[in-house]
């Protein structure tokens, strides 16, 4: 049986943003996608409410749908997602983020994403405390730390979400959750990504700080020497 650590090494994953995609190069950045074994494609769902931005939607996940079979890594970003997440075409194996602090009822929210057949996943803001956790543990697949605040791609990370991270591990660790998923998202650059993944993250977003900066495929295998680091 692996140590916990050694099994964590394994199931390092990258989940490129698909709002920092060139959408006049997509379909080649799809291919580039599925010939480095991406593991899930981040859809960020902006509703210009919850959010001061709006990015990709309904018609760009079914759009996407047709072009590659890569599970999809959805992030809502939305009021009220208990309204809302009907609205997307969603698959078994796909993740879906619903943010703590989007809607009065976060329970029903998650349960919803699992009764359409994809996996929840709690968000949190940074400034929202781990507590939100308490009452949802068991209703979700994984967590999902912002390491910005959310709406735009190319901001500096919150210092403090690094300590955050090494927190919400301790936590799911000591509640026996030590498989739960823990995601990060926002200025996950190379450098950011070791501290990430050394404090306990395991699902990493990549946008315009990382694996989108240069050469994309030059930029994942990049960061997949550092995961494996
Ligand atoms: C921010 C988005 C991030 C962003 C990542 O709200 O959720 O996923 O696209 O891009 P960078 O690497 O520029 O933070
Ligand atoms: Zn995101």
């Amino acid at each position: 049986m692996l140590a916990d650590e050694e099994m964590r090494k394994m199931q390092k994953k990258i989940c490129p943003s698909l709002m920092c995609c060139d959408i006049f190069r997509l379909r080649e950045q799809l291919r580039i996608f599925e010939e480095e074994k991406i593991e899930y494609l981040h859809v960020d769902v902006m509703d210009g409410e919850f959010v001061p931005n709006y990015t990709l939607g309904t018609d760009f996940v079914r759009q996407i749908r047709r072009a590659t079979d890569i599970p999809l890594d959805i992030h809502l970003m939305i009021r009220e997602p208990e309204r809302k997440i009907s609205f997307f075409e969603l698959r078994e194996g796909d993740l879906v983020s619903v943010h703590a602090e989007s809607t009065v009822h976060l329970q029903r929210a998650l349960q919803q994403v699992r009764n359409q057949g994809a996996r929840p996943l709690v968000a949190l803001n940074p400034a929202t405390p781990l507590s939100a956790l308490d009452y949802v543990l068991e209703d979700v697949d994984g967590v999902l730390l912002m390491t910005v605040n959310p709406g735009y791609a190319g901001q500096k990370l919150v210092p403090q979400t690094l300590g955050k991270i090494t927190d919400c591990r301790r936590l799911l660790d000591g509640r026996g959750y030590p498989e739960m998923m823990l995601e990060v998202d926002g200025n996950v650059s190379l450098e950011n990504a070791l501290l990430m993944k050394q404090a306990g993250a395991d699902l990493f977003v990549a946008g315009s700080s990382s694996i989108f900066k240069n050469d994309l495929k030059e930029g994942i295998r990049a960061m997949r020497r550092v995961l494996a680091s």
